[in-house]
């Protein structure tokens, strides 16, 4: 085993080596992190797994997963408990999240599974795969073909089913004896239980949560241990792409037995000014040894560095004493004041300013513990008329949804990858994720922060009532205060989040009384953690008279703001229909600010243009109109949704009309694994502005036309190569950030357009195609803005690669995404090229994946072969660790002339 020390106090004074402001700290907080050294069986499908079971499920029988994703949610099956279920051994884990001490969980006597194989350290696992984390079991496939498959089109046809081990072998030196060891899981898909030298330890059900196990009793110090997880992804358990595996960072912490909590602390800021703010501390401290102890605590707050490092110290407070009786443990509050604050700041606005807080925790004259806490301080208003005040000052809500998978990754996190989806969302000018529907990666909020988007992070997509046979509405019940309070301990602290959603389109609208009590409950819970952000869960069906619409703070409406399958085109659809309903929510609700959690949910193939073009602004997508169901790909002209959504012209429209909704969230920002709705078959999502690869859909250039009117861009589309449409009426539609547009075919004007109050695109829609090319000069306040064109291309003969880097470091994390064009002899992309692209490496380096972000290619991501999907494919590209050299990534197809690219490796 391997381990990296990430964020310890070593690595931020590599100079003071193991002694700072004079104190040894060898007994202080160690984090470490263990990615490395795993080995990895899962039971094929002819095996039957062990019977180490969490809890018994329900029978599914004639489920299928393609119902529209607004099908109402039904009630969960009643199974028969049974005795030898682990669950009560497990349930202890979540006990520090139970508010009351009546109801936490006693350990049963007995140690369930020590005679199993795998969790014994004797146990041979050297033909077990060797893995690295984050690691997602499921995401090399292959996938499933067809219509009666174990996993379907809704949960991403790759096998996240079935059980699974990791083991690993950890040293724990002689010397850590007397200190407190937890192995911190940032998530595991899902189920995981977890044996300490074939002890059972804990685990935790929900694979979203990240969580803590205190494995201190069950470690051999001065030896070598076993640690071995098991892991339990059920089918039908999910909408979309849950992932499967420990597809998250896993760290081992070592604290003295006096420490700060896990996530103990909370920073709040109030009287923010230019001038200075008023930072409270509350740190939980843990006295975990025997004897009552007299502990001294302090706090010094530094401003953070772009790299993570501390600059100047603008702040300590006087230390405090605290006597903590033996197994106890006791909030300490502090206050600092801060000398003109740099606030945090939204984007566009750059150079967000962070800070970190360093409490030092002192046993008699020993330094014990030294905890850190990055924060912002930002100050935050949430206003019924005016939305969302940051800093004094309105911030417009231009946000997106994000599922967790990273594409052609999967579900495995990776810091690069996640980085990639968030900065095109800000060239777009994105300034707002909704984490749809689960926690993320807690680096994900650490991007946010650092990039400046605003976030509502989210929990449930499901309580009691389930969507899907055995989705998170088995564990509910038992979990949902410890999943809910973990959350907000976890995530508390990022200025980025804004609010707490603890629901997405939950069963529970359609009820009463009993869904608004349930609501209540998990808001006094969420209050009870934090009172300085607003509640809401996102509602499709609840209504404003309806109890359960008025529970939350802030009112999150899916889809209901513009109406739902309402206005021309969508009448007479089946489903949910509702007219448009913000001013009836406003009306009803005055003092509570309206947010459009979700919206549009527009479908398009990238480069996929289809004809005849509707005359409307906004279509349901339909076989034959919009959607092909031959190729299964459905228009790029960006105008089609889904039966319940709309395209974004008439969400702009909607949104603009009511100038006191917040703001709002697209469905989605980019396409994710699963829920490939209207085509089934497919693998992954047609609602993505960008493409599961990473390419920009046509939808890219109208939201950055509408959010950044001050960016002078135009585009135009569809691509300019027709050669059987020659003659026929080809519409040309032209999205940009000016006021007008004058369009030319063969440099012959096709005549000057002006977009109207709510037109968000300008429209010729009686072109008739010929060969050349199509330029549109854009005006604003009657001058030139932009200028762009298209032209037809010539036949494919080229491969052009372009990589996001020319350096990577072979830090075993670090990738880069290299692009190969098909060109035609001018470097014009031939924009309908399928070509078979066959991907080789030199050099100390591998091809993680490939994509080319078409729905319906169910090639596996790790195949080194791929075809072309309109013009573009994408690799993948990873160092091996620890070495330098150059990689050349060489990509060939047949009958063209191929293309290299060199990629430096630095460590
Ligand atoms: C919503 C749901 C999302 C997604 C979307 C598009 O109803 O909340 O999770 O399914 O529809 O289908």
């Amino acid at each position: 085993m391997k381990l990296k020390i990430a964020l310890s106090v070593f690595t931020l004074f590599p100079f003071f080596g193991a002694l700072v402001y004079g104190q040894n700290l060898n007994n202080t907080r160690q984090k470490e992190q263990l990615n490395q050294g795993w080995k990895f069986y899962k039971y094929q499908a002819d095996e039957t797994p062990d019977n180490l079971i969490y809890d018994v499920r329900p029978e599914v029988n004639e489920y299928k997963d393609n119902i529209p994703a607004d099908s109402k949610p039904t009630d969960a099956v009643k199974v028969q408990a049974d005795k030898s279920v682990l669950k009560s051994w497990i349930l202890p884990s979540g006990n520090d999240f139970i508010k009351d001490p009546a109801k936490r969980y006693l350990r049963p006597v007995g140690n369930p599974g020590e005679q199993f194989p795998f969790v014994q350290k004797s146990f041979d696992d050297s033909t077990w795969e060797s893995v690295q984390l984050p690691h997602d079991w499921a995401i090399k496939g292959p996938f499933y073909e067809g219509w009666d498959t174990e996993i379907g089109g809704g949960m991403g046809r790759l096998p996240v089913q079935g059980v699974a081990w990791y083991r690993n072998k950890i040293s724990i030196p002689q010397s850590d004896k007397g200190k407190r060891i937890y192995l911190d899981v940032d998530g595991a898909m899902s189920y995981a239980m977890v044996w300490v030298n074939g002890k059972l330890a804990g685990g935790w059900p929900f694979g979203y949560t990240s969580w803590s196990l205190d494995i201190t009793p069950y470690l051999d110090f001065g030896k070598e241990n076993q640690i071995a997880i098991r892991l339990d992804n059920p089918a039908n358990s999910s909408r979309w792409y849950p992932g499967a595996g420990l597809y998250r960072n896993v760290w081992l912490t070592k604290v003295a037995p006096v420490h700060v909590k896990t996530w103990g602390t909370f920073v709040t800021s109030k009287n923010i000014s230019a001038k200075s703010a008023n930072v409270n501390l509350n740190i939980e401290l843990l006295n975990q040894s025997p004897q009552k102890q007299i502990v001294s605590i302090s706090t010094e707050i530094f401003q953070l560095g772009k790299q993570g490092e501390k600059l100047q110290k603008v702040a300590s407070d006087k230390a405090v004493s605290k006597s903590l009786d033996a197994n106890t443990s006791t909030v300490v509050k502090t206050s600092l004041d801060i000398q003109n604050p740099k606030l945090w700041k939204v984007l566009p606005q750059d150079g967000q300013n962070l800070y970190i807080a360093v409490t030092q925790v002192k046993s008699g004259n020993q330094l014990v513990d030294i905890y850190e806490t990055k924060f912002g301080i930002r100050d935050l208003h949430f206003d019924a008329k005016k939305g969302v005040i940051v800093n004094g000052e309105k911030v417009y809500i231009k946000g997106v949804n994000q599922h967790h998978d990273l594409g052609a990754l999967g579900g495995a996190f990776n810091q690069k990858a996640a980085r990639r989806q968030l900065e095109l969302l800000k060239e777009m000018g994105c300034n707002a994720i909704r984490m749809a529907h689960n926690p993320p990666a807690p680096e994900l909020l650490d991007l946010t922060d650092e990039m400046g988007f605003l976030v509502i992070d989210e929990i449930y997509d499901s309580w009691e009532k389930k969507k899907t046979p055995l989705d998170f509405h088995l564990i509910f019940p038992d979990w949902y205060e410890q999943d809910l309070r973990a959350l907000i301990r976890r995530d508390r602290n990022h200025p980025s989040v804004i609010m707490w959603s603890y629901g997405n389109e939950v069963g529970e609208q359609y009820t009463e009384q009993e869904g608004t009590e349930l609501s209540r409950k998990l808001n006094a819970i969420v209050k009870d953690e934090d009172t300085t952000r607003p509640t809401t869960v996102s509602m499709n069906y609840a209504k404003p008279n309806m109890p359960f619409s008025g529970v939350t703070d802030v009112i999150n409406l899916n889809y209901q703001g513009e109406g739902i399958r309402n206005g021309a085109g969508y009448e007479g659809l089946k489903g949910i229909t509702t007219p448009p309903l913000y001013t009836a929510f406003h009306d009803k609700y005055p003092d509570k600010m309206i947010i459009s959690s979700e919206n549009a949910a527009t479908l398009s193939s990238r480069g996929e243009y289809l004809f005849p073009v509707t005359n409307l602004s906004s279509a349901p997508a339909k076989d034959g109109s919009g959607a092909d169901p031959k190729t299964m790909q459905v228009s790029a002209y960006e105008l089609y949704s889904v039966e319940f959504g709309s395209s974004a012209d008439k969400v702009f429209a909607a949104t603009e009309q009511h100038p006191f909704v917040a703001g709002g969230f697209v469905w989605s920002g980019w396409d994710y694994l699963g829920e490939p709705t209207p085509y089934y078959l497919a693998r992954s999502s047609y609602f993505g502005i960008i493409d599961l690869a990473g390419f920009k859909k046509d939808r890219f250039y109208q939201y950055q036309a509408h959010w950044r009117p001050d960016f002078p861009m135009v585009h135009i589309l569809p691509h300019w190569t027709w050669p059987e449409r020659t003659g026929l009426t080809t519409p040309v539609h032209v999205l940009t950030s000016g006021d007008e547009v004058e369009l030319f075919l063969n440099g012959k004007s096709l005549g000057k357009k002006r977009k109207g109050q709510y037109e968000y695109r300008l429209r010729w829609d009686d072109v008739k195609y010929e060969a050349g090319e199509l330029k549109a000069i854009a005006y604003k306040n009657g001058k030139i803005w932009s200028e762009n064109s298209v032209k037809t291309a010539g036949n494919a003969t080229k491969l052009v690669l372009k990589s996001e880097d020319k350096t990577i470091r072979s830090d075993g994390e670090d990738l880069t995404f290299i692009t190969v064009q098909v060109s035609d002899n001018n470097g014009i992309m031939v924009p309908k090229a399928k070509n078979r692209i066959r991907f080789s490496i030199e050099g100390p380096g591998e091809i993680v994946a490939t994509d080319n972000g078409d729905p319906t290619d169910l090639t596996s991501f790790a195949a080194y072969q791929r075809n072309a999907f309109n013009g573009l494919c994408l690799v993948i590209v990873k160092a091996q660790q620890d070495k330098t050299g150059v990689l050349k990534i060489k990509a060939e197809a047949d009958g063209l002339i191929s293309g290299e690219i060199p990629i430096k490796i630095s460590n």
